[in-house]
């Protein structure tokens, strides 16, 4: 072997070996993020509803135990995966340097570690005056390991180009990331001023409920226009996104997270369709594609669900204008909000999720089509259920709508199972060539 050719070797070798420990490093990432999913994320949130359903009213219930699930959800899981995918492509992307892939597991260990405290606390309120700061100290120090790693990326000239174009997806991830940055500052300094005025973990409600918007519109809703943008034209065959209404999309979306943190309710909310309405043009979701969608790996109604999750986006700002004139008991609030968490953010890291995180860990290929339909045919009708029921039941309009609530909690329970049981079983699988003649069910 030459000098030469043996120095191509080695550099090929070492391409391989970054890609697999970047493909580990995802997995465990995945892998966690499912786990909160699963556990301290829907079966608790199960466990709340069913004990509300059970007595009637919201007000029954440990804020701390609420909050517990609606963190859990939000930074356990989404968080999580974000995180994970944030560090794999920015890394393939950019050329980040060998050390992005321990500051991935230093950032992995101390971001589980924090959300995995703050669950604890909230649920046992163990010294809890020491540990809810700590843990969102955790947080903060995780994000910002990942956010200074992956700030060093720099995108590659396309081939023949030589000036470093940005495009609108990834300024729209990036303003999405420091809605994520914000939301983990605005979590510590509630946490300290917790400890100072509370008798508990939990935040007070009122509190609470304004500071909501900052992780779902301020952060998970951008990161996934800005993921979108990127990917639909590919995956759904659609126009160009258009940058310009995207950018506004953003823009509305973070003055109606301003408009509610300075307590202006109606204001925020009514900017909320808006908001909506800018991403569902800039990303032309309802408009015919203009190429045939790439559906192989994954089950043909796939396309059909990412338009759905937009329907659910609209539903969820409609509800949130009419929740903030008309609520009484939350049940306006909690419909809106789960028409968001489940219906759009949730539908949308299941389909989504179950057509690239196959490639990414792994370059297998999805262990089952059915489980994916499934997965996600259940998770709508679980939503609809609920949406449809928690208005009636909690504001007190229609009694009978208590026993659909149960129904609704057990429906996604059973869906969040699949897509972790499906995703599981197709990291389990050998890799996508070691598996010719093998077929997905
Ligand atoms: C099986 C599925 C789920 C069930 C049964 C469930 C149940 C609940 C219940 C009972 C509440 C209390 C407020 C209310 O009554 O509306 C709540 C709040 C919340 N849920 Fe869920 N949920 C589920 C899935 C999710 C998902 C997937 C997410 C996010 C991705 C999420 C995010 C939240 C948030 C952020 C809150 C507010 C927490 C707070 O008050 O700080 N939920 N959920």
């Amino acid at each position: 072997m030459t000098a030469a050719n043996a120095g191509m070797h080695s550099g090929r070798s070492d391409i391989v070996t970054r890609e697999v420990s970047l493909q580990r490093l995802l997995t465990a990432y995945i892998l966690a993020g499912l786990l909160f999913m699963l556990l301290p994320g829907t079966f608790l949130g199960v466990w709340n509803l069913l004990s509300i359903s059970s007595t009637h009213t919201v007000a029954s219930l440990s804020p701390a135990w609420l909050q517990a699930h609606g963190h859990a959800q939000i930074f356990g899981w989404i968080g999580t995966f974000i995180l994970g995918i944030g560090f794999y492509s920015l890394s393939k992307m950019g050329n980040l340097p060998p050390f992005a892939v321990s500051r991935g597991w230093a950032s992995f260990a101390i971001w589980t570690g924090g959300v995995l405290l703050r669950w604890t606390v909230n649920i046992t309120a163990w010294q809890w005056r020491v540990a809810l700061p700590a843990s969102a100290v955790l947080e903060l120090a995780a994000f910002l390991i990942f956010f200074r790693t992956v700030s060093r990326h720099r995108p590659q000239p396309a081939t023949g180009n030589t000036t470093r174009s940005r495009q609108p997806w990834m300024l729209v991830v990036v303003g999405s990331t420091v809605g994520f940055l914000a939301s983990l500052i605005a979590n510590l300094g509630v946490a300290a001023y917790v400890v100072v005025i509370g008798k508990g973990p939990a935040v007070p409600v009122a509190l609470d409920q304004r500071l909501l918007m900052l992780p779902t519109w301020g952060f998970l809703v951008p990161a996934v226009w800005g993921f979108n943008a990127r990917w639909l034209p590919r995956f759904l065959g659609l126009k160009t996104p258009d940058g310009r209404r995207l950018y506004a999309a953003l823009f509305v979306a973070w003055a109606s997270v301003g408009a509610m943190l300075s307590g202006a309710a109606i204001l925020s909310t009514a900017l909320l369709p808006v908001a909506a309405l800018l991403a569902i043009l800039a990303l032309h979701v309802f408009e015919p594609s203009v190429q045939p969608a790439k559906v192989n790996g994954v089950h043909s109604t796939f396309p059909l669900f990412v338009r759905g999750a937009y329907a659910w986006l609209m539903i969820a700002a409609a509800l949130s204008v009419a929740a903030a004139l008309a609520d009484r008991e939350g049940g306006i609030w909690g419909a809106s909000r789960h028409a968001l968490t489940v219906g759009f953010l949730s539908t949308m890291v299941f389909a989504i999720g179950q057509r690239i995180l196959p490639a990414f860990c792994g370059a297998r290929v999805l262990f089952s089509k059915n489980l994916m339909f499934a997965s996600l045919a259940l998770l709508n009708l679980g939503c609809a259920l609920r949406v449809g029921s928690e208005i009636p039941a909690y504001e007190g309009y229609f009694r009978q709508a208590w026993s659909v609530l149960p129904i609704s909690a057990v429906v996604e329970l059973t869906a969040v199972t699949l897509f972790a049981i499906n995703l599981v079983l197709t990291f389990l699988r050998p890799p996508a060539h070691l598996m010719h003649g093998l077929n997905t069910p």
